[in-house]
């Protein structure tokens, strides 16, 4: 396995951040922003708070190539490359110093500078802004399972019924009290036990429907099938179990099978993410979820997602399919 990890380290730490393989996985890798970057960044686009960011999107493209000067230019080839090698295309990533929920403004800034380093964040329906923030608490009566406690959330891929590419998924820990539990759990297809069992199944290229509930604010259903071909001819995978609408029991229990085979997986990685930390993954071979945790009247969570599509380079056979 080639690790740009292994040659990053040593150039990056002298531009402030660190990069090397995570504990979890060589897959996953970790990337670590010295507090004195960190500093300087924040102190640069202080004048822009979040509405502008929101307001202009130009200025998001603004604020990452900030970033990316402060980095000595090096961050940016960095993370184009990590995230679209088919062998690692996954960080865990920390600024040092942001850390606060108090902070979590600057932690939004942070993360828009990131991501558009490498890509456009896709505006989020349940929104109505460019990133989503909201808020587990112990009790919930949502209509998925993206809020909901004391339960897994399945493994999938993000952007399974909406029409816009969804080459990343960036999901940023804001706040947490009183959690017990509760890992970020992920999953590269190419550890996936089942891979070639389902993805050259003749189901595995049927093209299946797809719908979100009402929270989703995306009212038109999209089909595809789940897996399709990168440019190198390896599966990808669009796949979520809450939103697939299967059209008959063929569909419905070959989804099931393929549900209870990712769920058994032994090579599901479980990530405690801190405060202020962030995961970035490739959505097409790497499948993310939420393992359960434990009831506590004091429980909150607080998380910001953006999902969006890469500039830079790209992972599907098509990217205008
Ligand atoms: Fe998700």
């Amino acid at each position: 396995m080639s690790l740009a990890a292994t040659v990053s380290t040593e150039a990056g730490s002298a531009a402030g951040f660190t990069l090397e393989p995570s504990t979890h996985s060589p897959r996953l890798l970790e990337l670590r922003f010295d507090a004195r970057l960190v500093e300087a960044f924040l102190q640069a686009v202080a004048h822009w708070p979040v509405q502008a960011l929101e307001y202009k999107s130009m200025l998001r493209f603004r604020v990452a190539r900030i970033l990316d000067e402060l980095c000595n230019n090096e961050l940016q080839p960095l993370l184009v490359d990590t995230l679209v090698d088919r062998n690692t295309g996954a960080l865990i990533i920390t600024p040092e110093g942001l850390d606060q929920v108090e902070q979590a403004e600057e932690m939004v800034k942070f993360t828009t500078a990131v991501a558009h380093l490498f890509g456009r964040s896709n505006f989020d329906a349940m929104s109505g802004q460019y990133y989503a923030r909201f808020v587990v608490k112990n009790e919930d009566n949502s209509d998925s399972y993206l809020r909901q406690a004391h339960r897994v959330m399945e493994l999938h891929n993000d952007g399974t019924y909406v029409e816009q590419d969804t080459d990343y998924v960036l999901m940023l820990k804001i706040d947490e009290q009183n959690m017990e539990g509760g890992n970020s759990l992920l999953l590269h297809l190419d550890d996936w036990e089942d891979l070639d069992r389902f993805s050259g199944d003749e189901l595995g290229s049927r093209e299946m429907r797809w719908a979100a509930p009402p929270s989703k604010n995306t009212a038109k259903d999209v089909f595809h099938p789940v897996f399709d071909l990168d440019r190198s001819g390896r599966p990808i995978m669009s796949y979520i179990d809450q939103f697939v609408q299967p059209k008959d029991d063929i569909e419905g229990n070959w989804l099931t099978d393929l549900s209870e085979s990712l769920e058994g997986s032994r090579s599901i990685l479980s990530v405690p993410v801190p405060t202020g930390s962030f995961l970035l993954i490739n959505n097409h071979f790497w499948l993310h979820g939420r393992d359960k945790f434990t009831a506590n009247p004091g429980l909150r969570r607080e998380l910001m997602r953006q999902r969006g599509y890469f500039t830079r380079a790209k992972t599907l056979r098509n990217p205008n399919q």
